[in-house]
């Protein structure tokens, strides 16, 4: 059994941040299920927000969130995340992140600020339409260099080891981590009092997403079956406008786009966004997402189209080289013809509930980035605020992690007992119920939802909760298994989430409860019992 001062899972922004300083004070290791640069943030198009403007302020960065959030977001979070964030973001440039310049009138350089959704100003720092890439590859030089944090590849945490489940009779708390090293098939255990969840989202709950294959809420099933408080998982954000091309997978057209100018157009062409917002095409995300699937079902149409043809081509080429390359390669001319779109799950607000210091309810376990609660994004996030999010909380969680925290004890954790395994000759039902999950998800609990849809699903999960249970301990785990064990564990979590809320707000909306309800202005906290 290894020990480290932290263990951190997953190797994004957040978890990297957090690894980078941790490492200044003990031994880290980080665990990540694929190579280490297989995470969210690398998928990452549209930038990071933040005030670095004279235009600009702290107070309008505030407000914009506060108002996505529809009334949900934690105001000391918001306003905590959006005064730290320039420091962050500077010493992320001190690591050598370099963001996109241009040039003023006078002759100077400044940061070429974006504009997406939600934006009162232009506040978005990027590195042309690849931001996320960029801030990984930073990130992971400046691991590499400093040499000494022990990166597990390829290894899958399984569950997190706590007193409680150890039969310790003392105040619960992490201890360890059970890690299946996916190349030897076995699980090794890994020890510390100190164990960071930054494992990113869960898109691919969902059918159709923006998010790489490795988003399957990994941390917050994690933490829910350990004890920890889980929050607001019914606010799933879903991005207007994915790539719609038989060809292209998951691929995110950003909405860096129409805040240069891009238009949604129906079929024929008609500009629709003015009928449903006076910010037209940029709207807050969770309104264009619903009017897109209402235009759709209005219409019959398979998709909407993004038209950025009134710009210059040598300016989309500069601009959003990824897109457009990737875009000529599927046969579409950005600057010619509008491109094919639909919504897509794109990002999870909810996640394990911390406070402000990246703390869960679980003494020892942090959350951070994606998979965590932070009440930062509130019933809907605001678009760009989440890398900010991650950077300021990966700070403060090894603030807090390397002080006041007291160490357990002597505690013995036994080895994994496999127990009588079978390999699973059985893949195809692990597939089928990976597909049944993604569907029921897309089909009963998507953007527009209604009580009996959500009850269908629940049923329906419930059921393929206990079978993939059984599986679990029938057979050998694999890495595919026990990503399916999260999925359904998150599904779950998404749907009774949404099945408790009785009203419309943000990113959940209900036929059964159009509108608002002032009495449920508050977080939705789930406890496993
Ligand atoms: C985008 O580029 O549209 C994604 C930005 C975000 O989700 O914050």
């Amino acid at each position: 059994m290894e020990k480290y001062d932290h263990i951190v899972v997953g190797s994004g922004i957040a978890g990297l941040t957090y690894a980078l300083k941790a490492a200044e004070t003990g031994s880290v290791a980080i665990v990540t299920k694929r190579g280490r640069a297989t995470t969210n943030t690398a998928w990452a198009q549209g930038g990071i927000a933040c005030v670095t403007s004279p235009e600009d302020s702290f107070e309008l960065h505030a407000k914009d969130t506060l108002d996505a959030g529809a009334g949900l977001c934690h105001e000391d979070i918001v306003e905590m995340v959006v005064r730290d964030g320039p420091g962050r973001i500077r010493e992320l440039i001190a690591l050598g992140m370099s963001f996109d310049l241009r040039e003023t009138p006078e002759g100077t350089t400044e940061l070429d600020l974006g504009r997406e959704g939600g934006h009162s100003k232009r506040r978005i720092l990027h590195a042309h339409d690849f931001t996320g890439l960029e801030i990984e590859n930073t990130l992971l030089a400046a691991v590499e260099k400093h040499g000494s944090i022990r990166v597990f590849e390829d290894h899958m945490a399984v569950d997190l080891i706590t007193t409680g489940k150890l039969g310790y009779a003392t105040e619960d708390r992490v201890v360890g981590l059970y890690v299946l090293d996916e190349k030897s098939g076995t699980v090794n255990t890994l020890r510390s009092d100190r164990i960071v969840l930054a494992t990113g989202g869960c898109g691919k709950v969902y059918l159709y997403t923006t998010n790489p294959d490795i988003a399957s809420g990994d941390g917050v099933a994690m933490a829910w079956r350990a004890g920890a408080a889980v929050s607001n998982m019914e606010f799933v954000q879903f991005h207007p406008t994915c790539l719609f091309h038989p060809e292209a997978k998951s691929f995110l057209i950003s909405e860096a786009v129409r805040g240069e100018g891009g238009v949604l157009v129906n079929s024929s062409g008609q500009p629709f966004m003015d009928r449903y917002h006076p910010l037209k095409s940029l709207a807050p995300r969770d309104i264009v997402a619903r009017a897109i699937d209402a235009e759709m079902k209005r219409t019959g149409a398979k998709c909407v189209f993004l038209d950025i043809t009134g710009k210059p081509r040598g300016f989309l080429e500069e601009r959003f080289p990824k897109i457009h390359e990737t875009c000529a390669r599927l046969g579409i001319d950005i600057a010619a013809q509008p491109i094919p779109v639909v919504p897509a799950a794109h990002y999870q607000c909810g996640g394990v509930k911390t406070n402000e210091h990246g703390e869960t309810s679980l003494r020892g376990l942090f959350a951070i980035g994606e998979a965590a609660c932070t009440g930062l994004h509130g019933a809907n996030r605001l678009a760009s605020n989440s890398l900010l999010e991650a950077l300021v909380f990966a700070h403060n969680a090894f603030v807090k992690a390397t002080r006041n925290q007291r160490a357990p004890g002597e505690i013995r954790i036994p080895e994994w007992r496999p127990g009588s395994v079978t390999d699973v000759d059985e893949l195809v039902v692990i597939y089928h119920n990976w597909d049944e999950i993604r569907r029921l998800m897309w089909d009963y609990v998507g953007i527009v939802r209604t009580d009996k849809r959500l009850q269908r699903a629940a049923a329906r999960l419930r059921n393929l909760q206990k079978e993939v249970q059984e599986f679990y301990w029938n057979f050998k785990v694999t890495t595919d298994l026990l990503e399916l064990r999260n999925l359904v564990t998150v599904a779950a979590l998404i749907v009774d989430c949404a099945l408790s809320r009785k009203e419309s707000r943000g990113l959940h909306y209900t036929l059964d409860y159009p509108q608002t309800d002032e009495r449920l202005l508050h977080d939705t906290v789930m406890r496993r019992v």
